[in-house]
């Protein structure tokens, strides 16, 4: 990634930490006791699953940082990790007006939470763009499984963010990625498109009330996750329209 396309990112971390997105006041707030009991443990593993100090993150981020020169990145990962805590504590303050218990630990969070600590930075993002891909496809389920207008403008407000913190992170990895040499991309590819399909398929098991609800099957759920892969870290393919030559 070069210096320009940093200070790009940066830029744009920077104005939204001046200018942290919120949720309008005066929103529909109604949340059933159907729809409470039906959420109230899936939104509570994802506001478990944004908390986070980001030490490991840091630590990695400056070790890339120092061995390649471009001290901007630790800047940026400090605001990226600032607004996933504004994630945590939106969705925190809806729960508490709720009355939503918090979690304090869940299997899965610990899980990822343990594989992104194993190496440096390629495998943090990868660890990290994988959660934040379901994430995405989660939450537009969440969205859809409610009528309460705060939670529905909370969860598009979070997918909002949540694109371009993937763009972000795919943009980085791919640059990572394309200094292996090719056989070796192939081999991290397809083995982090496996990871990809297991997770997702973990993450529909463990959150299947809410997601059938919602109208994702398992499958539906994980070809949606796929396709957001494909989307961000897929090499494009460009088909052309034939030219008729007159
Ligand atoms: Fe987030
Ligand atoms: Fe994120």
């Amino acid at each position: 990634m070069s210096p320009d396309e940093l200070q790009i990112w940066l830029n744009h971390f920077e104005y939204h930490a001046e200018h942290p997105r919120s949720i309008p006041a005066g929103l529909d707030d109604l949340l059933s006791a159907d729809e409470r009991a039906l959420i109230a443990s899936s939104i509570a593993t994802f506001q478990l699953g944004e908390q986070s100090e980001g030490s490991t993150l840091t630590c990695a981020a400056q070790r890339f940082a120092c061995a390649h020169r471009i001290p901007s990145l630790v800047r940026i990962m400090e605001l990226f990790i600032r607004e996933e805590q504004r994630h945590a504590a939106l969705l925190r303050s809806f729960m508490d007006d709720h009355h939503i218990p918090l979690k304090s630990r869940d299997w899965t969070d610990q899980l990822f939470r343990r594989a992104r600590r194993l190496a440096g930075l390629e495998l943090y993002l990868c660890v990290l763009i994988t959660a934040e891909l379901i994430g995405n496809v989660y939450y537009r389920a969440l969205a859809v499984a409610t009528g309460c207008q705060r939670l529905q403008v909370l969860c598009r407000t979070l997918v909002a963010d949540e694109l371009v913190h993937v763009a972000f992170e795919s943009q980085l990895l791919l640059a990572l990625r394309a200094a292996r040499p090719l056989g070796s991309q192939f081999t991290v590819r397809l083995i982090h498109r496996g990871f990809l399909a297991g997770t997702a398929w973990v993450v529909w098991w463990t959150h299947r009330s809410l997601l059938r609800h919602s109208g994702y099957d398992a499958r539906t759920f994980v070809r949606l996750c796929l396709a957001q892969y494909d989307f961000y870290l897929e090499p494009i393919k460009v088909t052309l329209a034939p030219t008729s030559v007159p």
